[in-house]
């Protein structure tokens, strides 16, 4: 059977990925942001997931404002990074286990969660930033990439708790799936940044760090947090966390952290990332 082993929160600033395009990680300004992915990159070399059930924000690439789904499930061939203004970045195809996606798809909607299915996506720094993180420098993605786009950008996004609820969902349709794979799931955006208007810049540490300890010892009370909190204390784009919640609901309610990595800031953004794992595997 498919099995969720552990799963990765992780931003996704877009500045990190020019960093990595551009050569320069070492510079003193991006050494510490990528220093904590080093540990990150030795475990996810050996835990080697087939699959990656990957949890994101597309920001206006693939949508705009003359559609936007709260939860789109990608099931093409495969998902070709975007122009998101100075050409695509020279990272590989994300490509898809269709099999599994189709499963996933049709066991969500029988449980009642009402997906959009994309027979065909474009996939912006959501996506790709943080497969770099993990990954680093690759000419094709080690795993098989199965995304999950979430509408956080216009209001209103869906609710930590129901994000939450469609994790567990999508924890039970991975694990009903009758072929051996080792699946990671990845939650990724965040944390406190604010992009516009008179709060532009803000951060919120100590508010990050409680968010990262709830996540790991009471996802319930997390993905309770309501919209206004992220708003407050995490600023305007910090809502991008409720897809962490997703991530969470597909693990055990008892689960491993086994890294976690915070650094302020990547451009106007709190860089944080987590790893937790079953405890029962
Ligand atoms: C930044 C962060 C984001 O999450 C994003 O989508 C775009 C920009 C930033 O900090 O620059
Ligand atoms: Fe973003």
């Amino acid at each position: 059977m498919a099995h969720v082993v552990a799963g990765v929160g992780c931003s996704h600033v877009p500045a990190i990925g020019v960093a990595m395009d551009t050569h320069i990680t070492d510079q003193p300004y991006w050494q510490p942001v990528f220093k904590g992915f080093e540990k990150s990159r030795e475990w996810i070399k050996q835990v080697d997931p087939d699959v990656i059930f990957l949890v994101y924000n597309d920001h206006c690439t693939a949508f705009d404002s003359s559609m936007i789904p709260t939860f789109a499930l990608g099931v093409a061939a495969e998902f070709a990074p975007a122009d998101e203004g100075w050409g695509p970045r020279p990272v590989p195809v994300a490509k898809n286990h269709q099999k599994l996606a189709s499963h996933i798809a049709q066991s969500l909607v029988l449980d009642e969660f009402d997906m959009t299915i994309m027979n065909e996506m474009e996939v912006d720094h959501g996506l790709t930033v943080p497969l770099s993180l993990m990954y680093g420098e690759v000419d094709e993605w080690p795993a098989k990439v199965i995304p999950l786009a979430v509408n956080v950008v216009q209001y209103p996004p869906p609710t930590g708790n129901r994000c939450f609820n469609l994790g567990k969902a999508v924890g039970r349709a991975i694990e009903s799936f009758d072929e051996d794979l080792k699946v990671v799931v990845f939650g990724t955006g965040g944390m406190s940044h604010q992009l516009q208007y008179k709060r532009a810049g803000l951060i919120n540490p100590e508010w990050d760090k409680r968010f990262l300890d709830l996540l790991t010892q009471d996802p319930v009370a997390a993905s309770k947090i309501p919209h206004v909190e992220y708003l407050r204390e995490a600023g305007s784009e910090g809502v991008e966390m409720v897809m962490w919640h997703v991530m969470r609901g597909a693990l055990d309610e008892k689960v491993r952290e086994v890294h976690r990595h915070y650094h302020v800031p990547a451009s106007n953004t709190a860089v944080g990332h987590i790893i937790l794992e079953n405890v029962a595997d």
